[in-house]
This record gives C-alpha cells, structure tokens and sequence, in this order.
C-alpha cells in the first residue's frame, strides 16, 4: 500500500511551506499528493521536491465535483494516508456589511466545509500513527470586529479539530489546530485588498518557514493545539483570562 500525505492549500504560503519541510522530514512518503486551483505552482513544487514524488490536484474546493473527483482517485488507489494537511483558506477583512456575498460563503465554503469534507474523505485511508493538521488561526481564539467571518469559520476549525481529536484518539490518529498569528504569506494580499493591515498585525508577522517547523515538531509530541511565538502565546492565555466582550471591543477598533 502506498504512504502518502495530502496536502491542500500547497500552490502557496505555509501549505506549500508544509509539503517541503514534511518531504524531508518524512523519507518513508512515497508520494504527497498537492492540492489548490493552481496547477502551474503545484507543477513547480515537483523541481523543488526531488526526495519525494509530488502529485498534482489542480481543484477549485469551492466546487462539490473536487471533493468526488478525489473519492474517485482515493477508492481506485487505496493508498495509506499518513498526514493530511489542510491549508487552503483565506479570509475577507472588512464588517460584514462591506463584504460581497460571494465572500462570505466562499470563506465558509473552503474554510469550514472543504477542510471537514477532505478530512472525512481521507480518514478510511489513515492508520494507527496517522497525523492530520489543520489550519486554524489566532483568530480562533476570540471574536473579531472587522474580521468577523474569517475568525469565526477559525474558531470552527479549532473546535472541529480539538473534538475529531478525541474521536480518532483510539485510532492512534492525532489531531492538531495550528493557530499562527499573523504570517508573512500571500494570504495579506486577499484579506486587505480594501484596508490597511492593523499595526499591531505588522509588528508580529511571523515567518511561515518557522510556524510550519514548529506546527510539525507539536504534532510530533502529540498537541492538539500549535501557536507559534511568545507574543501569540501570551495573546492566548489573554483570550482565556479577559471578558471576550473586552476583547472584542480593544481588537476591534
Ligand atoms: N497568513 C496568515 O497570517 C495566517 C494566519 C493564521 C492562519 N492562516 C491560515 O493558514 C492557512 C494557509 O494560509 P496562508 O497564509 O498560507 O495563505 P496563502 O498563501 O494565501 O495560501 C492559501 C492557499 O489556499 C488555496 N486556495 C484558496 N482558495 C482555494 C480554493 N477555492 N480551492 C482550493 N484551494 C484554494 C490557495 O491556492 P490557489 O489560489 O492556487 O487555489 C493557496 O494555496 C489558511 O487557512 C489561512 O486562513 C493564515
């Protein structure tokens, strides 16, 4: 049976940073199997990777057919699945009134539920030992004014990972949310197409290079949660301690 990972969100940023630093990582992979609308970048990550065969997906997750098209190609492999990383998404920045409707559910659509269908998609295939990460975000943690859909579909996406972890526990299948603050990736250019990024998001823009390094070696201990870097962490134990309506109010203005 062949080991594979699955990795979405690959053509750019820390989906594509992952599908590198697992490629060395893992030696044992036989193939990685890389997923997002570009297919010339997904293309360009098999000069990159020479250790492990990439496998191209060029699909639109915002389509029902994608998600058939990969059951198709699942069912006819059989392979095992050793990781699955989901890191497709984006999010709109602006209140909910500016935003357009296509917007809006687009970032449910591929936030929430492509990430839920990938994963039921994959899990037959994992075994014992098995890795999923999923990207959340800091957004997670706590309401936020301006940005209200995007941390929303995120607080989502942490509670979904937090309990299919206990789910597949007895499966010896490990969940973990990867909570990044701000990253240094393309996903800045799509959120604030029509504002300015907030200062304070500048100050701490992290390095995907690092957020992945460190999202891989917490699920290699097993957490159900990564956040990367002191400031982010301090941030989370904040949104634990103070009235979330503080929050909303101080994040949001
Ligand atoms: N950057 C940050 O500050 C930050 C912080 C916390 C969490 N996150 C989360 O981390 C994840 C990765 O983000 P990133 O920073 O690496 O952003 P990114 O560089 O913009 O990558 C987003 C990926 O999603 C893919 N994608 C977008 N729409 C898609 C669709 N309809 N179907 C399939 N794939 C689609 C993109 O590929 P194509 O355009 O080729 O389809 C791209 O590969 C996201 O879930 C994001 O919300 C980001």
């Amino acid at each position: 049976m062949k080991k594979i990972a699955i990795v979405t969100g690959a053509s750019s940023g820390m989906g594509r940073e992952f599908v590198l630093q697992i490629a060395q990582m893992y030696p044992f992979l036989e193939e990685i199997w890389v997923i997002a609308r570009r297919k010339e970048r997904l293309e360009d990550l098999k000069k990159e990777v020479s250790t492990t065969k990439i496998r191209s997906f060029a699909l639109d997750f915002e389509k029902k057919e994608s998600f058939e098209k990969l059951k198709q190609v699942l069912c006819k492999e059989g392979p095992k699945v050793c990781i699955i990383a989901n890191g497709s998404g984006f999010g709109i920045s602006g209140n909910l009134e500016h935003l357009e409707m296509e917007e809006i559910s687009g970032m449910i659509s591929l936030n929430c539920t492509a990430l839920t269908l990938l994963t039921k998609l994959a899990i037959p295939y994992m075994g014992k030992g098995g890795y999923i990460y999923q990207f959340a975000s800091a957004a997670a943690f706590a309401p936020q004014a301006g940005f209200s859909v995007y941390a929303a579909t995120k607080a989502y996406v942490l509670s979904f990972s937090r309990a299919l972890g206990q789910e597949l526990r007895s499966r010896g299948i490990h969940v973990t949310a990867i909570c990044p603050g701000p990253v240094k990736t393309e996903f800045f250019d799509i959120a604030y197409q029509r504002e300015e990024v907030k200062f304070y998001k500048k100050l701490v823009l992290a390095d995907p290079k690092k957020v992945v390094k460190k999202a891989l070696r917490d699920g290699r201990k097993k957490k159900p949660v990564s956040v990367y870097g002191p400031v982010m962490k301090i941030l989370t134990v904040f949104c634990k301690i103070l009235p979330t309506g503080w929050i909303v109010r101080v994040t949001g203005k």
